[in-house]
């Protein structure tokens, strides 16, 4: 019957496209882990300074406006945790995630030698663009894994975060400069409410330049209705 071979080529399309995914989230997994596994030193490119152990003070100081002391907070991305320590430390209870899974193991054991406790400070292996978190958080931050998307994955990537943040949430991101163009896509499931030009901070030096936003979700009525306004 026609409407059969209709159902037949949807579902062989559908499955085409989901393969296609499942590759391509697959790549981006391959890719991080191999750099985390041969390079001794990830500052190497200027992309991000993992070696900075305090927290970077443009999501501290955000942090700050809100009076926010203490919540859920994801950090999306995580590398090697010197980041997701300075929030636990801060009073957070934090999930920590990174597609690799040797930057996860690094990050556990940076967070054993400053004896966080592991009720405040959790590292678990994920990949955003096909995340397997359930939970939802008061602040999801990202600090450089959003800088390293490519246009094909921004769908998913705004998708999940805007789905893994409380409608109240607080979204913290660090992208490189030149990335307005990216951000973009990301305004119709969020607001601005603040950005400006920085960098990312390093322990002795100034790394590359950067640009930070603050935004806020948009609920179902405000996307459906608009979703690009201020
Ligand atoms: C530029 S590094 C930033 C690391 C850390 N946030 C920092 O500030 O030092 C980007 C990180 O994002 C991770 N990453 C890249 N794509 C990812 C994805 N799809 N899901 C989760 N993590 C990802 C990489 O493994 C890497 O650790």
């Amino acid at each position: 019957m026609q409407s059969d071979k209709v159902a037949d080529k949807a579902s062989r399309e559908i499955a085409l496209k989901t393969d296609e995914k499942k590759l391509k989230t697959l790549a981006v997994t391959l890719r991080w882990e191999n750099r985390y596994r041969n390079e001794e030193h990830l500052t190497g490119e200027g992309a991000f300074c993992p070696e900075l152990d305090t927290l970077d003070p443009d999501f501290s100081e955000s942090l700050g406006l809100y009076g926010l002391e203490s919540g859920k907070l994801l950090e999306i991305g995580a590398g090697v945790g010197m980041q997701a320590i300075g929030y636990a430390q801060l009073g957070f209870e934090v999930t920590a995630t990174d597609v690799s899974a040797t930057a996860i193991n690094t990050a556990r054991s940076n967070a054993a030698k400053q004896e966080i406790p592991a009720a405040s400070l959790a590292f678990v292996t994920d990949n955003i663009l096909s995340t397997t978190l359930r939970d939802t958080f008061d602040v999801v931050a990202d600090r450089g894994c959003f800088a390293t998307l490519k246009s094909w994955e921004l769908e998913d990537y705004c998708r999940n975060v805007r789905r893994l943040l409380k409608d109240n949430g607080l979204f913290l991101l660090k992208a490189n400069a030149g990335q307005y163009g990216m951000v973009k896509p990301l305004e119709s499931l969020f607001r601005v409410e603040k950005s400006w030009d920085t960098f990312y901070h390093g322990q002795q030096t100034q790394g590359p330049p950067a640009l930070f936003f603050i935004l806020r979700p948009r609920l179902l009525l405000e996307q459906q209705f608009g979703g690009t306004g201020p």
